[in-house]
């Protein structure tokens, strides 16, 4: 995996932000286990309930063209390493039990989980089988 490269569609997926209530910009970018990339941003609304994150907006954009199974997501935003919420650890969670969550500050600076660590003893489809 080229976290750097995973980086570098963050960082661009994140221009696409629209945020004007926040102002806080966000990118995410997935590399799903068939090798496919896909990036969101997040997306605000005036009924801000409506609001979605970037983390989601790639994952949702991954399901419906197909990919199953995260192997891999960065996630860059207007903070000093950006986490993701805990909504969306729930929804990575879904397709990628055995994840890699990088949160970056720039291509060369970043920190590097396994969404284990950032959602332990999670409830999870097999759960319900
Ligand atoms: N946000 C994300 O898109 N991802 C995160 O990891 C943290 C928060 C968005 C939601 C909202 O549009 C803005 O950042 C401020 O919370």
């Amino acid at each position: 995996m080229d976290r750097q490269e995973l980086i570098r569609n963050a960082l661009e997926a994140k221009q696409g932000s629209y945020s004007p209530y926040s102002k806080f910009k966000v990118g995410a970018a997935l590399l799903t286990e068939d090798g496919r990339i896909f990036t969101g941003c997040n997306i605000e609304n005036a009924a801000y309930s409506a609001s979605i994150c970037a983390e989601r907006t790639a994952v949702f954009k991954a399901i419906s063209e197909g990919s199953r199974g995260i192997e891999a997501m960065a996630i860059v935003g207007d903070s000093d390493y950006t986490y993701p919420c805990g909504v969306c650890r729930q929804v990575i969670r879904e397709f990628g039990k055995n994840a890699i969550i990088i949160v970056a500050n720039s291509e060369d600076d970043y920190r590097e989980y396994e969404l284990e660590d950032l959602l332990p003893n999670s409830f999870g489809p097999e759960h319900l089988k």
